[in-house]
């Protein structure tokens, strides 16, 4: 699956560490940034990933910042995005079942490494139901055009 992944400074280590895992998966990752611990503004990386998966570079997005709060709010503001915030395995593949959400969101300060490792999978081995949920999903997207 080819991913996007973003952070700002407080997701930074979490995404080095989950590109490696994904890399090692046989995914292909492009890193939209950011590339260090400097302190950078979280909603440049959240629009960033969330273009890339509006724009169909990447089939999903994984974004961090410290909680992964403020960079999921900024994802969700591109059309079409649905990014969920999630630090838990079965909210991570309800996500994807139930909100088809096609961006990940974790908090760098908040998910351990082997957590996000367990998340991380979950969503990405959940299928989309469709059905009644895609009626809610639409209806969530018709929000964006009001
Ligand atoms: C940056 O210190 C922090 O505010 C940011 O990473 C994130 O947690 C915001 O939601």
């Amino acid at each position: 699956m080819k991913i996007g992944m973003g952070s700002d400074h407080g997701g930074y280590e979490l995404k080095e560490f989950i590109k490696e895992y994904l890399e090692t998966k046989q995914h292909e990752v492009v890193d939209y940034g950011t590339y260090s611990t400097e302190s950078v503004d979280y909603p440049e990386y959240g629009e960033k990933v969330a273009n890339a998966v509006a724009d169909k570079e990447v089939e999903v997005g994984i974004i961090m910042c410290g909680t992964g709060l403020g960079i999921s709010m900024a994802a969700s503001k591109v059309n079409g995005i649905r990014a969920a915030v999630v630090s838990e395995e079965y909210s991570a593949r309800m996500a994807m079942v139930h909100n088809n959400a096609n961006i990940l969101a974790m908090g760098g300060r908040v998910v351990g490494k082997d957590l996000a490792k367990s998340i991380v999978d979950a969503y990405l081995n959940a299928e989309f139901e469709g059905g009644r949920h895609q009626k809610r999903i639409d209806k969530i997207m018709k929000i964006e055009n009001k």
